[in-house]
């Protein structure tokens, strides 16, 4: 047998099962050079024998996933872009349909694109416990986070425990109790575009976060915001820290048993977790200092304290869940209301009927607030069709499989993580057709038929399940009350240029990560009439 005969024969079939082979490579008498090469090659040919082998084994019985071919080595590892992410997976969806399998760097992916499915595997009895976990995370959870962060628990106690204490500020009976609030800072939003509005970018993101701001700790936000940048920083860091392929001991968990010194990355991980640690634990001691003050002190961080004991929570869990709160609610809410700004330059029609069926129930001399949500159908539908039009976290938070799972006969293996694409969902032509219009009337209620209690029942935004967003009530409140006065006070349009001709508003250039939200472009507000300014100052000096 000539040696590349033998060669392409190890290559191709079983190792070590052809007795030709074995009697040559014991008996060959060639240089030692080749001998080299040959066991590097047989290593090499033993390595692609157990990755197949492996492979093999954890396909699982019943039919294969849908899915793109993949790579036998890397999976689909290259093949997935790291922005936009979604569109990507909204072409699988129409090659290969609603639950397609990928393997990143080892593990598995399942996205959904179907509702239906999601709903199935996160909402629905049994499955719903074990297909509401986080994908471990050894750099964002072990270190950076202690295994105290709420967003990326693992389905169990500690995780109950910090729901609990999420929903002493967010359930819907307590988020009633904030209207004042959501006046004042939707007020200051009016009055800030009154006096800037082509500074809208800056003005939008600062309502829900003064509001949130408020609510949890029970103060301003300072005026130059710098807890709101150091937030977004702390934030931005996390979100970097969390992708798949960021830090290499989240492919390889093995790398964690190496010590500090072999480590840097586990330095900087501690280094990142104090620096939070300095700002939330920071606000949260400041406002147990208010608390011996002033024991009448209504705040989130206030209503923790005093429960800590019933809650059994630590002093850090009031600073993860105080912060988790507010770095989660404050870039969501100002995306949708971004995105909001954008669709209204793009469609004048559906915002001057919403103008139009706002003027029915509030003249020019009084400020909506929330007495007439029900005579406000069109708004309501129009608000709901923002938060389907442009998902502000397009592939949800993905969820963790614990155990094995069988679901419509294919095999679904522990430790898969779980997509819903909101983005697929919103787009599915089915249930909403022309989905890349901005088409309100698709969620006006038939005669008769009851508005919903809250503005997101009709989509699919806030996720699915035991892991759905928890502060929707909040977030679906401060949205309606910030569009319903914004169209209220202003109409809303693209700025013109030197010439006169109005400048393109692109709704193509948004951020492409975890959460999608438009990056700057040339809006503007102009005030609807003389008197609805002069109500805005009349009030805003009263307040
Ligand atoms: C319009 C605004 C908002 C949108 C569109 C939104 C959307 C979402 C989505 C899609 C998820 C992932 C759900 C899943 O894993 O299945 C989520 C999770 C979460 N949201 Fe929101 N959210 C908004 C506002 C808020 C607000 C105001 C708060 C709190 C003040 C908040 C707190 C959270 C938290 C803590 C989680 C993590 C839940 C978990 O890990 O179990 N969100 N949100």
């Amino acid at each position: 047998m000539s040696d590349s005969l033998w060669m392409a024969c190890y290559i191709t079939k079983p190792l070590m099962t052809c007795p030709t082979c074995i009697s040559h490579f014991l008996s060959s008498s060639v240089h030692v050079q080749q001998r080299e090469m040959d066991i590097k090659l047989l290593a090499a040919a033993a390595f692609l024998v157990g990755v197949i082998v492996v492979y093999w084994f954890s396909r699982g019985s019943g039919p294969r996933i849908p899915g793109p071919p993949a790579h036998p080595l890397v999976g689909h590892t290259f093949q997935v872009p790291t922005i936009k992410t979604w569109k990507y997976y909204e072409d699988l969806w129409h090659k290969h349909g609603p639950i397609v399998k990928l393997t990143l760097a080892g593990d598995d992916i399942l996205v959904l694109s179907d509702p239906a499915d999601a709903q199935e595997l996160a909402s629905l009895g049994r499955r719903s416990r074990i297909y509401s976990s986080r994908r471990p995370l050894i750099y964002a959870g072990k270190y950076q986070s202690n295994h105290m962060r709420f967003t990326l628990l693992p389905y169990g106690e500690v995780f109950k425990r910090q729901l609990g204490a999420f929903h002493t500020m967010l359930e819907p009976r307590i988020v009633g109790t904030y209207e004042e609030l959501q006046y004042q800072s939707s007020l200051r939003l009016l009055a800030d575009l009154a006096d800037t509005p082509d500074n809208f970018f800056r003005h939008v993101p600062r309502f829900p976060a003064s509001l949130i701001f408020l609510l949890t700790f029970g103060k301003h936000l300072d005026e130059e915001g710098s807890d709101l940048v150091e937030v977004q920083k702390v934030l931005a860091d996390f979100v970097y820290d969390i992708n798949p392929g960021a830090h290499l001991v989240d492919t390889f968990p093995k790398l964690d048993l190496l010590p500090d010194f072999l480590s840097p990355w586990r330095a900087e991980a501690r280094r990142k977790r104090d620096r939070e640690m300095k700002l939330y634990g920071g606000l949260a001691m400041d406002v147990k200092a208010r608390m011996e003050k002033d024991p009448e002190l209504e705040c989130f961080t206030a209503r923790l304290f005093e429960q800590q004991k019933q809650l059994g929570i630590s002093d850090e869990e009031i600073f993860y869940i105080t912060g988790t709160a507010f770095a989660s609610g404050t870039g969501t809410s100002a995306a949708t209301l971004l995105w909001f700004v954008m669709a209204m330059t793009h469609f004048p029609g559906p915002m001057h009927k919403a103008q139009e069926e706002i003027d029915t129930v509030f003249n020019s001399y009084t400020l909506p607030d929330f007495s007439r949500v029900k005579d406000l159908p069109y708004v309501f539908a129009l608000i709901q069709e923002v938060i389907r039009w442009a998902p502000v976290v397009p592939l949800s938070f993905p969820h963790y499989l614990d155990v094995d799972d069988e679901y419509k006969g294919y095999t679904i293996k522990k430790g898969t993580t779980v997509i819903s694409s909101l983005w697929n969902m919103h787009h599915n032509e089915e249930e909403f057709p022309n989905s890349y219009d901005f088409q309100p009337e698709r969620f006006m209620k038939k005669p008769g038929q009851e508005l919903p209690s809250l503005l997101g029942e009709d989509n699919y935004g806030f996720g699915f399940g035991r892991r759905e967003c928890p502060g929707q009530h909040l977030a679906v409140k401060s949205v309606w009350i910030a569009v319903v006065r914004m169209l209220w006070a202003y109409d809303i349009v693209p700025r013109k240029d030197a010439n006169g001709v109005p400048m393109k508003c692109d709704e193509q250039d948004c951020t492409e990560g975890l959460t999608s939200r438009p990056n700057p472009f040339p809006a503007t507000f102009v005030p609807r009439s003389a008197a609805h300014i002069e109500t805005i100052q009349l009030a805003d000096r009263r307040a």
